[in-house]
């Protein structure tokens, strides 16, 4: 029979039961115990004996077990009496957290009707594990908290009573937190973490513990819960570069936004405290500021300006890393920026001192200019080798590294070179190497070592006699190859004598131009030939000179009338009278005419002319041209006047023509006195008219060598050329015809009739131009003449002759011109010969 105590109306019957009870039996009262959880049919106690009843009688006395609660937890075997375990007893759900917890039994039995009360305790065992509300526990601690702060923790829960629920706790062993237990008033108790090392988030972001708890119950049951700590970061770490410095080594002048280097700095902490802002430190000047430029935000440092290595070719640049935080931390660190040369300076050149103009003697050796080079570069960039160009007469000297001395190295010549335009040419040893160049301009300056110079030695001019006084002849120039007052020339006269006259009375020279002026009419008759010297001198210290030979040919004009030869007796008032005898057949020469002129050449050659006569006697007389000689047409007969007057005109061949008058009176006498008078007249005359006729000889004999000289010459010039010259043992002074002059081969003048000029580089010759006839002063010479022309000459003298007469012939057509042109023409060749120099003919 089992009892339910579950209805509402059970409780409040059992409740009152449990009174009367009390009330009924006091303390005879049965009192068992039982272990919770005990297994079905669990001995509980012999409730039939403890009560006093026996066995037999418990089934006829309706023995019966009444319960108010849970009355089929516990069970009597009728048979032995014995309380036993029914079901299972849960001590927790019979009476919860409290300590005591029994349950009540009433006992019934009837005839007699007895109620007993048992009263069996339910001990507990420990079934019940601590238990944690949460499988796991989350703390945020920040790693800044101080040494011993307190972290309270949520405590376990044990449904046992009593030691089974008598909580110790434990936590995983760990170097941050130990654990306390607070007790509260109600004997609870809390776990506590405590810290007892410093939190790095750094170092763990989270911490994972294990806390159990362990209850008091034999045997114990434990529980745990996983504490998972959260590590919040704290600005406690600095951004930090993983170098102090860094050393970076790059090319000079980079472009702009050149990386340079990108900084990486590194901070421990998170979020906020992570982020970095990059700078450059308070230290770094201003200069370096400009140069370079830091991103903020990358820590990438870049070019920024120009950088060069001839600035400075390293740089220190202090970097500031600084991060978010509160308060901010900051790293540092140092990049080294070292610059690296690159070939980007041309050397430099500078001609330090000079000492110019170079004078053109100056000595080889001599120092014209110091040179410096330099280079900015560093290393072979820097390192500058000199050359000079063009390779003139000079060379550079290395005096001491960098510097260079420009040093004559051969003699100078301002003459052929006046100046140099040198460049020196600096190069340095970069790839590809760089250089500079200075030009030097060194002027040679002028020394007077250059002489006025003539263009020929000796100039022959050619002057017409009576010239105007003062009447400019000739300029003379010489040319000096010097500068300035070196090549400043002044002509001056080589004085000397002329005959009994100073040359300065006859010609004078411009100091300055140059120009040689004739001071007076010069005369043909008196000075065929002017030869002097002119001195050039230049106005250097000390000068230089040279002197030019003038050779001036005085020309003749025809400025002297023929004039008449008077007779040594029987004249009056120029007439010559002559008595001829009647007997006298034709072709008898009754006079001669006799004349001269003192002019040369064709101004010289004389011409006879018969002039009507009012008597006349012209039929009877002629006149021979060129001889001069009168002479019968016919035979005399009586009828001729006994008395004729005839007018002899002598003319010359000059241009124009002067001419003289004879007179000649022909006495016609009988034979006796005829022949008496003429023998008389013709032996005095005999000498004077041998020389008419040689003057007239000679006369043609120049007119015809002036052509056939022309010839000869050319034909002697050649022979000259090609044989060796004929020795000089004629031009002795022992001669008396010849006349030498000095060694130059000059010309003298003589008023001789034949002159004869010798150069000293040619054989004698004759002169064949500058003759003169005039009055004869001495008939010695005379006769030396004839002897020389007439016998000496025998045969050239006929070949002369053909000559002459087919010279005249021509000469006759082609007339004065053409004769005056032969005349230049052979004194052109002929002073050729004389002087044997290669020379222009001025014609004046
Ligand atoms: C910083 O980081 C960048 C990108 O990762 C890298 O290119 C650079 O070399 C680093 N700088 C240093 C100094 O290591
Ligand atoms: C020029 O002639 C003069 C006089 O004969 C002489 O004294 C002088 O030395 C000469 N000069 C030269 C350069 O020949």
């Amino acid at each position: 029979m089992v009892f339910r105590w579950s209805s509402p109306e059970a409780r409040c019957l059992l409740l009152s039961l449990l009174l009367l009870a009390f009330w009924e039996e006091g303390s005879g009262q049965l009192h068992y115990s039982v272990p919770e959880e005990a297994k079905h049919g669990t001995f509980v106690g012999r409730i039939a004996q403890d009560l006093g009843l026996e066995l037999a009688e418990l089934v006829p006395r309706l023995f019966r077990l009444a319960s108010k609660d849970r009355g089929d937890l516990l069970e009597v075997n009728l048979q032995n009496g014995i309380l036993f375990v029914n079901s299972r007893i849960d001590r927790e759900e019979l009476c919860g957290r409290s300590v005591e917890c029994s349950i009540h039994l009433e006992v019934i039995v009837d005839r007699p009707l007895q109620v007993f009360h048992v009263e069996v305790e339910v001990k507990d065992i420990n079934d019940n594990p601590p238990m944690f509300s949460v499988k796991e526990q989350k703390l945020s601690i920040p790693e800044s908290r101080l040494l011993d702060s307190r972290f309270p923790l949520e405590g376990a829960s044990d449904a046992d009573v009593g030691e089974n629920a008598m909580l110790t706790y434990k936590l995983s062993p760990n170097e941050f937190f130990i654990l306390d237990i607070i007790k509260t008033k109600d004997k609870d108790k809390f776990p506590v973490l405590v810290l007892r090392k410093l939190l790095d988030r750094e170092e763990n972001p989270q911490l994972k513990l294990l806390l159990t708890a362990t209850d008091g119950g034999k045997p114990e049951f434990t529980g745990s819960v996983s504490l998972l700590i959260l590590v919040l970061d704290a600005n406690d770490n600095a951004p930090v570069f993983d170098r102090p410095v860094y050393e970076v080594k790059m090319y000079e002048n980079q472009a702009n936004q050149t990386l340079v280097i990108w900084l990486n700095a590194s901070d421990a902490d998170e979020g906020i405290n992570k982020e970095m802002m990059y700078s450059f430190s308070s230290l770094v000047p201003p200069m370096v500021r400009r140069k370079f430029q830091i991103n903020e935000r990358t820590g990438e440092i870049k070019v920024n300006d120009a950088i060069d290595f001839e600035d400075s070719n390293a740089y220190e640049i202090l970097v500031d890393v600084t991060d978010k935080g509160n308060p901010p931390m900051v790293g540092h660190c140092t990049v080294l920026v070292e610059l690296l040369d690159e070939n980007d300076n041309s050397p430099e050149v500078v001609v330090t001192s000079l000492s110019l103009p170079v004078k053109e003697d100056a000595l080889v050796g001599t120092v014209i200019a110091l040179i410096s080079v330099s280079d900015q570069d560093s290393g072979s960039n820097g390192q500058v080798t000199c050359s000079l160009t063009p390779h003139g007469p000079f060379k550079l000297v290395s005096t001491y590294k960098n510097y260079y001395s420009l040093v004559l190295d051969s003699v100078l010549d301002r003459e052929s070179v006046s100046g140099f335009e040198l460049v020196v040419t600096a190069r340095d040893g970069g790839s590809p190497s760089l250089w500079a160049t200075a030009s030097v301009s060194v002027e040679v300056a002028d020394v007077n070592d250059n002489a006025p110079a003539f263009p020929q030695p000796e100039y022959t001019v050619f002057v017409k006699e009576n010239n105007p006084p003062g009447c400019h002849i000739f300029t003379v120039s010489a040319q000096d190859a010097d500068t300035q007052e070196n090549a400043q020339v002044s002509y001056s006269l080589v004085e000397r004598r002329v005959g009994e006259r100073a040359l300065s009375s006859y010609v004078s020279v411009h100091g300055e131009s140059g120009k040689v002026y004739a001071l007076q009419p010069l005369d043909h008759e008196e000075l065929e030939l002017l030869q002097f010297q002119v001195s050039a001198r230049d106005a250097g210290v000390p000068p230089l000179g040279s002197n030019v030979t003038l050779l001036v040919f005085v020309l003749d004009e025809n400025d002297n009338a023929p004039a008449l030869l008077t007779p040594p007796a029987g004249s009056a008032g120029g007439a010559v009278t002559e008595l001829v005898p009647r007997s006298v057949g034709a072709g008898h020469v009754v006079a001669k005419v006799r004349a001269v002129d003192a002019d040369s050449g064709y101004n010289a050659w004389l011409s006879y002319e018969l002039q009507p006569t009012a008597g006349g006697g012209r039929s009877l007389f002629r006149v021979g041209l060129y001889t001069g000689e009168i002479s019968t047409t016919r035979a005399l007969d009586e009828a001729d006047p006994s008395r004729q007057s005839l007018l002899v005109l002598v003319r010359d061949h000059g241009e124009p023509p002067l001419t003289a008058t004879a007179t000649v009176l022909v006495s016609l006498t009988e034979s006796g006195q005829a022949q008496k008078v003429s023998s008389r007249a013709l032996a005095g005359s005999a000498v004077q008219e041998a020389a008419l006729v040689d003057v007239n000889v000679y006369l043609i004999i120049a007119i015809c060598a002036v052509s056939s000289l022309l010839v000869l010459t050319l034909l002697l010039y050649t022979a000259l050329r090609c044989s060796a010259p004929p020795s000089e043992g004629e031009c002795g002074p022992g001669k008396p015809r010849l006349v030498c002059s000095s060694a130059v081969g000059s010309w003298s003048y003589s008023q001789q009739r034949g002159q004869r000029v010798c150069s000293g580089e040619g054989p004698p010759k004759t002169d064949l131009m500058a003759f003169s006839p005039s009055l004869p002063p001495c008939p010695v010479v005379e006769v030396e003449v004839e002897d020389q022309s007439v016998e000496g000459n025998q045969s050239r003298k006929v070949g002369c002759y053909i000559f002459i007469f087919v010279f005249c012939v021509v000469n006759i057509f082609s007339h004065r011109i053409f004769s005056n042109i032969y005349l230049r023409i052979f004194l052109f060749f002929e002073y050729r010969l004389y002087s044997n120099v290669p020379s222009n003919t001025f014609v004046i």
